[in-house]
């Protein structure tokens, strides 16, 4: 299973349930890798969509323990149940918050990681794979720049 997040500086990846900094490159990345896809996806971050809406055309698993069925979304209420749900399709995608991140990490093979060379506050991170023996960075764009900030894509693989 793979994963898919924007980290800024110190792996921080937002901020009173928004992304402080986002990028329109990054967004455009994301669509592709998702697109098609089933994505996992905390009940906090859904809420961060336009409209609170699931996400167009991919299957979206959302992950809540004490909210209700989410219309046009597949819900679950545990991290097993979101495995076994994400099982059934031949691409599954974690897709964030942070406390899914961390739940699913385990069970995730590759991350693709787009680095953003800024660090607004943080509340919200990603474990650093750059300071974790079991993650080796398998391969990373140029460097790029969007509004002055200076960004990259980079894929991690599990060991
Ligand atoms: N930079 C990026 O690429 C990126 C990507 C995604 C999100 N984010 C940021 O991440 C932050 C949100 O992360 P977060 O950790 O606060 O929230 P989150 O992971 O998006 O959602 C947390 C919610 O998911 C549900 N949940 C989590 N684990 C569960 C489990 N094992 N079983 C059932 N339900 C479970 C619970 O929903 P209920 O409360 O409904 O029970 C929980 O409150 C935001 O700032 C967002 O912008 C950044």
């Amino acid at each position: 299973m793979d994963a898919i997040v924007a980290v800024y500086s110190d792996w921080g990846v937002g901020c009173c349930g928004t992304q402080p900094v986002t990028l329109s490159a990054d967004r455009r990345r994301f669509r592709e890798l998702t697109e098609g896809a089933a994505v996992i996806v905390g009940r906090k971050t859904l809420a961060d969509f336009p409209g609170g809406r699931p996400l167009k055309n991919r299957v979206n698993i959302v992950l809540t323990r004490c909210g209700g069925e989410v219309e046009g979304a597949v819900t679950v209420h545990s991290a097993a149940e979101a495995l076994a749900e994400a099982k059934k399709y031949t691409r599954a995608i974690v897709i964030g918050g942070a406390s899914v991140y961390e739940q699913l990490l385990p069970y995730i093979d590759r991350v693709y990681v787009t680095k953003i060379d800024v660090c607004p506050h943080s509340d919200s991170f990603f474990p650093n794979l750059d300071f974790s023996a079991g993650w080796i960075c398998a391969g990373r764009s140029e460097d790029m720049e969007e509004n002055g900030l200076k960004y990259r894509f980079t894929v991690y693989e599990r060991k």
